[in-house]
């Protein structure tokens, strides 16, 4: 185990260059090694994955983290720490970086002035446990040629700390919420998520397998999945796609 820097009660894992964070976090519960709030985190991942099959360039200076979180069996129950993990980021971002709007995306994005600086991919093993990787582009945003969305670095911003020092943040941040989420279930952390959130009342399009459709961002359900307002059509519920704002 590495020297723990994180707050109670989560310990850390500190490794140098992995495939993916996901997959060492995947190894070690699989081995009987997971501990609840265990977080690996890697200087760099070889290959980094994202949502929807997409890599995730992960260079050294960038926060590449996977926690390790243990769950009751319901995995649907389970995507909401999506939204517990996306609310300390804002706050934690917030916190580190004065000034600047940080807000969130549906479903697990952080927006920062409008552009992508940090996104999740959220892998369950077996029933029992979640594993939680998480990027931040601290240092550098990825090259805009593959992007499927604007991105750019806390340091574009004015942030001058490490990838340390956003992993403590978001840690202080995460724990109260997931014991909150433990004890009291969705309905807070979809408050917090909504009151965050980017364009709540805006036009937005949705890229889905196959379709692309646009309607009203009109908020979250109780189960996370995004309500879209086709007008006459009525209320669609979205459970996964990606999202984009048009310009106005
Ligand atoms: C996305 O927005 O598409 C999700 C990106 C998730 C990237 C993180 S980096 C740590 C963990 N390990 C991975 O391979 N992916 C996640």
């Amino acid at each position: 185990m590495s020297e723990n820097t994180l707050p109670a009660p989560f310990s850390l894992i500190r490794l140098d260059s992995v495939g993916s964070t996901n997959d060492e976090a995947r190894r070690l519960a699989l081995s009987g090694a997971a501990a609840d709030l265990l977080v690996v985190t890697a200087r760099e991942q070889s290959a980094g994955r994202g949502r929807r099959g997409r890599t995730w360039v992960s260079p050294p200076g960038n926060l590449h983290c996977s926690t390790l979180i243990r769950i009751d069996g319901n995995l649907a129950t389970a995507a909401q720490l999506g939204f517990v993990a996306a609310v300390a980021l804002v706050d934690a971002f917030r916190a580190l970086v004065p000034g600047i709007p940080f807000t969130c995306k549906w479903p697990n994005d952080v927006l920062a002035e409008g552009r992508k600086c940090s996104g999740m991919l959220l892998e369950p093993v077996d029933k029992d446990w979640l594993v939680l990787g998480i990027g931040v582009d601290v240092a550098e945003a990825p090259p805009p040629g593959n992007l499927v969305y604007p991105a750019c670095a806390l340091a574009d911003l004015g942030f001058a700390g490490t990838e340390s020092d956003v992993l403590t943040a978001f840690c202080a941040a995460f724990g109260p919420l997931v014991e909150c989420w433990r004890r009291l279930g969705f309905a807070p952390i979809r408050e917090a998520w909504v009151a965050r959130a980017r364009g709540l009342g805006d036009p937005v399009v949705v890229r889905l397998e196959g379709e692309t459709i646009s309607g009203i961002f009109a908020g979250l359900d109780d189960e996370g999945a995004l309500l879209l307002d086709q007008g006459p059509q009525g209320h669609r519920r979205i459970l996964a796609g990606d999202v984009y704002f048009p310009a106005v």
